[in-house]
């Protein structure tokens, strides 16, 4: 099978994920925290390996800011929900991934929260929008790093300058970006960075984290067994574990520390070269083929590895997608991307576009192939 579907999660992993996994699974999956005996701690210590080896690479406040939840909805539900009170204005945005979406269009639906949502334009916010939209009562400016459809990086040092003027709180979700965009919380005014670590991270399905910046105040959002703390009534105020009870996948965040040691071997403006590279080819191939469209502008310098094509009349994103699965062993992702803000922007609703999202184990051949399937299909069916 050619893996071009990266953006959803990522496949293979790296070979020190897998061994990870492997060696963690067989030696130290005990509760972490709950017991002190040598196996708990070991567990326990791969947690703190991991808040650590986080807040070194992305220069965090310190390693107990950072929350492993279950995926980056969970993290940005967590940073939303805890934190928005009856009145407040949020500011998002249409290019937004329904892990935002929904749980604001919810909270305004049910009155609780007024909800500005800033239009894109070719991919791209104008951070200039978004001071525009705020309001006295602007407490929360939600925000992707990168689009998932389109794969187009946003300004959000700008964005995060007018917020912080503004004195609301800023969160950005960079599940498309963590692993291929530098991102440096000691000068960028972010308050809650949510992502996934099974993209470009390279753990395991399952994990996800949340950094909670100083500024940042969120309400308790699992409560129950922390392990260190059984006396007081309600959850201990403090963090990591305020925001995670129960007993958490350590397993998974074995596997996601040795992907994040992995990600900082190989560098991730070399990871997102390598990808936007391999986009290049098939931006010029559109060029040449008939009825097919980039959708979104394609500016390489401001773009990770997840490109949407416009399909040709007469074929459907579903059906290509089908065709190449069955026939060319080929795996893309077709629809809305759970995006459907952005397709209604782009003219692509309902029936979306086809997201092809290399990674690091992406090949010239594979492109290759994958472009000689695309011309193959479209001289069968144009
Ligand atoms: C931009 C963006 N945000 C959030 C998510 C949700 O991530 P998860 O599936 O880990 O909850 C995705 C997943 O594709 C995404 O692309």
């Amino acid at each position: 099978m050619i893996y071009l579907d990266n953006a959803a999660t990522s496949f293979p992993k790296p070979e020190s994920v897998y061994q990870a996994l492997d060696k963690f699974a067989r030696t130290s999956l005990a509760n972490p925290g709950r017991s002190g005996h040598k196996m708990a701690l070991a567990s326990e210590r791969v947690l703190d390996d991991a808040r650590h080896a986080l807040n070194q690479f992305f220069k965090g406040e310190s390693p107990d800011r950072w929350i492993f939840t279950l995926n980056c909805t969970d993290a940005l539900n967590i940073a939303i929900k805890g934190t928005v009170d009856p009145g407040d204005h949020v500011i998002t945005s249409d290019l937004e991934h329904n892990s935002i979406s929904r749980p604001l269009r919810a909270l305004e639906k049910a009155g609780t929260i007024s909800l500005t949502r800033i239009a894109s334009n070719g991919g791209y916010l104008d951070p200039e929008a978004i001071r525009t939209a705020i309001t006295p009562k602007t407490r929360l400016v939600a925000i992707t790093h990168a689009a998932n459809v389109l794969g187009t990086v946003q300004p959000i040092a700008a964005i995060g300058a007018i917020v912080r003027q503004a004195n609301a709180l800023f969160l950005v979700d960079a599940a498309q970006s963590v692993g291929v965009m530098p991102i440096d919380l000691k000068t960028t005014p972010i308050d809650y960075l949510a992502f996934p670590g099974h993209k470009a991270l390279y753990g395991p399905t399952g994990t996800g984290v949340l950094y909670v910046g100083p500024r940042a105040k969120p309400r308790a959002w699992r409560e129950g067994g922390t392990g260190g703390d059984s006396k007081t009534e309600t959850q201990p105020e403090i963090m990591p574990y305020f925001l995670e009870g129960g007993t958490p996948n350590v397993l998974g965040v074995a596997g996601l520390l040795a992907g994040i040691r992995w990600v900082v071997d190989h560098d991730p403006d070399t990871l997102r070269r390598h990808e936007v590279d391999l986009l290049q080819r098939v931006v010029d191939w559109v060029e040449t083929a008939e009825g097919w469209q980039i959708a979104g502008d394609w500016d390489r310098d401001r773009h990770v590895g997840a490109l949407s094509l416009i399909v040709p009349d007469g074929l459907t994103s579903q059906d290509l997608s089908s065709i190449l699965d069955t026939s060319f062993e080929i795996a893309v992702r077709p629809g809305l991307h759970c995006a459907p803000y952005l397709h209604r922007r782009l003219g692509t609703f309902p029936d979306g576009t086809l997201r092809l999202s290399p990674g690091p184990f992406t090949t010239d051949d594979h492109i290759s192939t994958f472009i000689n399937a695309l011309t193959e299909i479209s001289a069968g069916v144009l």
